[in-house]
Order: structure tokens, then C-alpha cells, then sequence
């Protein structure tokens, strides 16, 4: 699936996975209070709308208080997405220190307080999933915790968890753990629920052999999907026996950045699709042979005519992109 992954997976993002071969996608982490106070305008649009071409689609939720996490996961479900998915596992200071995100992983009552009531009080054909780190930091009595937890998520109803092989401590520094994925799928699988791992999934070779060594149920593709949208098709077609794809031609990069472009401007408008593509396009500019002058040139474009000019100059010339401005 494609990865929740805050400032990136938006709606135009999730398309392009979509159409790209992920089975399913989830949208970036949305605070419970935002989703409450949010009115039904520009902002929901942005963020919570859901159209038909999206299904299936989860949105993920975060929070401390079950007073407020269960109306903002019923007002999810309101907004259209087809599942509800908590995190217990977001690293950032001040979301920690409000005892939100990762901070659950240390405090398993707390949590499992939360999964109870989120479950208890959605309709029974919206499964509810949660995404959890190995721990949250290196610490005997916090480790113990992963599988307290997990017992209770899947006894209360919780139908699969994806599980990100760091700490919370660790946040993304260092090198994914798959053992420990594989022991918790082991566990998770012995209680009759489903298990997806997370953690340095760059290829679809790599993300195919954690799947064989680990016997998870799926991955989740975070940062190895931003400006490449072909590790769906990749792994798909790895995943059916059959060989890699060749990588995109410059021409094929163009078509895709201009899809995913459109999408973004349609959604946005160009001054702000400016800004929500321009890191994308330093992903993409990865394809490219002269990705480091490309690069520079993203990184500058002020309007659709340097764009245009862009892409003209790197991509639309005969000899596969190697032109230069
Ligand atoms: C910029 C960024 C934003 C992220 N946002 C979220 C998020 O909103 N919700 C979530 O559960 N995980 C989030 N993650 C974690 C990823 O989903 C994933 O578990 C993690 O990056 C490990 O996978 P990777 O090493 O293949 O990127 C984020 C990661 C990054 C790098």
C-alpha cells in the first residue's frame, strides 16, 4: 500500500500510487482536533475529500483523548474514507509530548483504551488498523510493550497494524528492523490478524524479499514512492513472477510528472501546486541522466513558462533529456 506520509500523501499523490498498481492508500496523519474543527470548505477539500476514483481509501487518525479521537474518526468515515487507521507511532517532540502518536507505545492501557472506543463506536464494516513503531526507544520495559499491545489491539477487533521497524527514539536515523517484524507478524498471524512492515522500502526488489522473509501480509511503501509512482508497478510485477519493468524513459518521466502536475494544479491552484510538487519533482528528477542540473532547475522555476521550459528543455528533446538550459 501506499504509506501515510505527512506533506506528501495527499490526494493527487494517492491517485498516482493508485494508478500505478497500490491496492490501497492512506492520507497523511490528521490530528483529531483538526479534523472536528475543520468547516467544509477550501481546507477539507484539500485534505478530506474523498472522490470515487479514491476507493479504497483509509485516513489516519491521531490523538490522546478517546473523547475526541472517536468523533473525529466517525467524522472520517463521514468524509467517505473506507477505513480508519491510528498512529501510535509519530516521532515528533510535540506530538510526543502531548501523549499522542508514538507516545502510545509506552503507554499501553492508554492505547488500547483509544483502539476499544474507536472500534467499539464505528460501523462494523469499517475496519480499524494502527500503525505502530518496535518501541519506543531502547529500553527492556518499553520493548515488552509491542507485544502487550498487540495482543490487545487484535482481541478488541483491530483487523491489521503496520508495524515500522524503529523506535520512536529513532525516528527515522539508522537501519528499519525486520526481525522484529517478522516475530510480531508471527504473533499477529497466531492470533488471526493481519501484519504489513514499513521500514527502508527503496525498491520493489527489497520490499518483495522483506515480504518473503518476514511472511508479512503487505508493505507499506513511505519515502521509496515519493516522485515514483513505478515501485507499485514494479513490485506488482515481481510480486506475479514476472520480470522488472524497465525503468521509465525521459518521455514517460515527462507524462507522469505532468499527470501528477495536473492533478496537483487542479486540487490546489498553480502557486500552491508550486509548492506541494516541487518536492516531488526533485524525486522524479532522480530518473533523469542530468538529475543534478535538473534538480537546480526545479528547485528554481517561478511560473508555469519556466516550468514549460523545463520541461521542454530535459524532457522533450530527442536524444533522451540530454539538453540543458
Ligand atoms: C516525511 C515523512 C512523513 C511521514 N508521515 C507519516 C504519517 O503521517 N503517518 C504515519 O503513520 N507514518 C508517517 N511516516 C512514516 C512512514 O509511513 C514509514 O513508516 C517510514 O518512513 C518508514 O518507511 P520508509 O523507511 O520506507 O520510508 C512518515 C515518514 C516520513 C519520512
Amino acid at each position: 500500500m501506499q504509506a501515510a506520509l505527512s506533506g506528501y500523501s495527499d490526494a493527487p499523490m494517492r491517485r498516482m500510487a493508485k494508478r500505478f498498481g497500490a491496492p490501497f492508500t492512506l492520507c497523511e496523519v490528521f490530528l483529531d482536533q483538526f479534523v472536528l474543527n475543520v468547516s467544509k470548505k477550501r481546507k477539507a477539500r484539500f485534505y478530506l475529500a474523498v472522490k470515487e476514483c479514491d476507493h479504497p481509501c483509509g485516513a489516519q487518525v491521531m490523538g490522546s483523548d478517546p473523547n475526541e479521537i472517536v468523533p473525529a474518526a466517525l467524522r472520517l468515515v463521514e468524509f467517505g474514507f473506507d477505513l480508519i487507521d491510528l498512529n501510535f507511532a509519530c516521532p515528533v517532540p510535540k506530538v510526543l509530548a502531548r501523549g499522542r502518536g508514538g507516545a502510545l507505545m509506552k503507554d499501553v492501557p492508554r492505547a488500547l483504551e483509544i483502539a476499544a472506543r474507536v472500534r467499539d463506536a464505528l460501523p462494523v464494516q469499517i475496519p480499524l488498523t494502527v500503525k505502530l513503531r518496535k518501541s519506543f526507544d531502547d529500553s527492556p520495559e518499553n520493548a515488552e510493550h509491542l507485544f502487550d499491545l498487540l495482543d490487545g489491539l487484535f482481541r478488541l477487533g483491530v483487523s491489521a497494524v503496520t508495524l515500522h521497524g524503529r523506535t520512536v527514539r529513532e525516528r527515522y536515523t539508522g537501519v528499519a528492523d525486520w526481525e522484529i517484524v517478522r516475530r510480531a507478524a508471527e504473533f499477529v498471524h497466531a492470533r488471526g490478524g493481519k501484519m504489513l512492515g514499513s521500514g527502508d522500502l527503496f525498491s520493489a526488489e527489497t520490499a518483495l524479499k522483506r515480504m518473503a522473509e518476514t511472511n508479512v501480509d503487505g508493505v507499506a511503501i513511505a519515502r521509496g514512492a515519493i516522485g515514483n509512482p513505478w515501485i507499485f508497478r514494479d513490485l506488482n510485477a515481481l510480486y506475479a513472477g514476472e520480470p522488472l519493468p524497465s525503468p521509465p524513459s525521459v518521455a514517460e518521466q515527462l507524462d507522469v510528472i505532468r499527470e501528477h502536475w495536473s492533478l496537483s494544479e487542479d486540487l490546489y491552484g498553480f502557486r500552491r501546486a508550486s509548492t506541494e510538487m516541487r518536492k516531488f519533482l526533485l524525486k522524479y528528477a532522480e530518473f533523469h541522466p542530468r538529475k543534478e542540473e535538473l534538480r537546480m532547475a526545479f528547485v528554481k522555476f517561478r511560473s508555469v513558462d519556466e516550468l514549460e521550459r523545463i520541461f521542454k528543455v530535459y524532457y522533450e528533446t530527442a536524444d533522451e533529456g540530454k539538453g540543458g538550459l
